[in-house]
């Protein structure tokens, strides 16, 4: 049974969501599902973008099968060879005696590496400015290296001026049927969700991701069909503009994030009275959030989002708390840059997470620490530092 749509003239869409798998790449997860987007051009000569997951590799195989209708594939673009969208290469290399393997050279060595065949006279190689006709429809090749592997390349068909983006513009979330941006897909809670993927899988590439947005200004992008999430045939400037945002590490909001730690709920408590401060003085973009229950990816994804970070941990075993030293590092790992950071620490005898967050923070680029550092000796009884802390908070806001 084929599970596929149009897309375009002669484009089919015939990815797969998987609403089953609890973490992407074991690691992020996936409330919402994700899918896996592969397309089909229906020329003269038969092309594939990609394949799936493993995991969702029948009804993809199915729908492959029906929209070739008995004819060979002609061409497999790989843009990307990360396994779930490269892992059915090898069955489809069997299947099509005749396929040729369109990727760059890093992505045939990487071919290799991961299926151990040598393609011979079946792989094609690319590079910026190469193209390929299939008739009427004809795929233009861009490098992209670090949007995602150093491998990656977009390509763009000029027929329909359809670019497909590979993991760029892509999104967690299964789509319902509605594989398009303007069947309302997105909203705040899609670009939030768009945000934890770009963020935590991208974002350490903010200069390679702003060279292929380069590249890309120089086409009349009429469509944008990623690996992951909602094609998009509309609003794309909105989409590119937050690229722009997330690229460049600029925050998306002047707003505040408070993250926390806190075994015993003094920390915790400090943090609440610092948001009820800042709340007191018109402060609406802000969220609190306790590191130990929310998933680092949501938090990384919140630090992308806003101007301001309060870090608010106990100290443990003269560190940080480990929930916290993890989000920390994962800010540093990521590049996280821009931002501007007030330390609230917590310790029963040897206080150290001032020393020890401001030590990560100057590692990291353009982070700027404010002076009004709060410490604190198990529990916190006077609200004073707080207000203070708020009010300069308050002033940067406003700056
Ligand atoms: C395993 C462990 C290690 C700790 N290490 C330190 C430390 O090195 N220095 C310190 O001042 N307090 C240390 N503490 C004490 C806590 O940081 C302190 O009690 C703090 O007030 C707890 O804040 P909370 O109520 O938000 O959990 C440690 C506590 C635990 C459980
Ligand atoms: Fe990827
Ligand atoms: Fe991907």
């Amino acid at each position: 049974m084929k599970t596929i749509r149009k897309i375009s003239q002669d484009i089919y869409y015939l990815g797969v969501s998987d609403r089953r798998l609890a973490l992407f790449e074991n690691l992020f997860p996936l409330d919402n599902g994700v899918s896996y987007n592969s397309y089909f051009i229906d020329d003269e000569k038969t092309a594939l973008t990609d394949t799936v997951d493993r995991y969702v590799a029948d009804p993809f195989f199915e729908n492959l099968e029906s929209l070739l209708g008995g004819r060979q594939l002609d061409y497999l673009i790989v843009h990307h060879m990360e396994p779930d969208h490269a892992a059915n290469i090898g069955r489809l290399l069997e299947m099509y005696p005749q396929l040729k393997v369109v990727a760059s050279a890093k992505g045939h060595q990487m071919l290799k590496q991961f299926f151990n065949v040598d393609l011979g006279d079946r792989a094609i190689s690319v590079k910026d400015g190469d193209s390929l006709s299939l008739g009427k429809h004809t795929l233009n090749f861009v490098t992209a290296p670090m949007v995602h592997w150093p491998e990656v390349i977009l390509s763009y068909e000029s027929h329909t001026g359809t670019l497909f983006s590979a993991d760029a513009f892509g999104a967690f979330g299964a789509l319902d049927g509605r594989i398009f941006n303007d069947e309302d897909v997105v909203d705040e809670n899609w670009y939030n969700e768009a945000r934890r993927y770009y963020a935590n899988i991208v974002g350490k590439y903010g200069m390679q991701v702003q060279a292929a947005l380069k590249k890309a200004a120089a086409l009349d992008i009429k469509m944008i069909a990623p690996l992951h999430g909602p094609v998009w045939r509309s609003n794309i400037g909105d989409l590119l503009e937050k690229y722009q945002l997330w690229s460049k590490y600029q925050p998306e909001q002047q707003g505040v994030l408070i993250a926390y730690a806190s075994m015993y709920g003094n920390t915790e408590n400090a943090a609440n009275a610092l948001a009820l401060a800042l709340a007191d003085r018109g402060v609406k973009n802000m969220d609190v959030r306790d590191v130990s229950v929310t998933d680092l990816s949501e938090m990384i994804s919140l630090a992308w989002k806003y101007s301001h970070i309060v870090i608010a941990s106990p100290t443990y075993n003269l560190a940080l708390h480990p929930k916290m030293e993890h989000l920390l590092m994962d800010m540093k790992a990521l590049n996280l840059q821009n931002r501007t950071v007030a330390l609230i620490e917590n310790g029963s005898w040897a206080p150290a997470v001032i020393k020890n967050a401001t030590e990560i923070f100057s590692s990291m680029k353009n982070i700027s620490i404010m002076e009004e550092n709060i410490s604190i000796k198990s529990a916190l009884h006077d609200l004073a530092p707080i207000e203070k802390m708020a009010e300069a908070i308050v002033a940067d806001l406003n700056k």
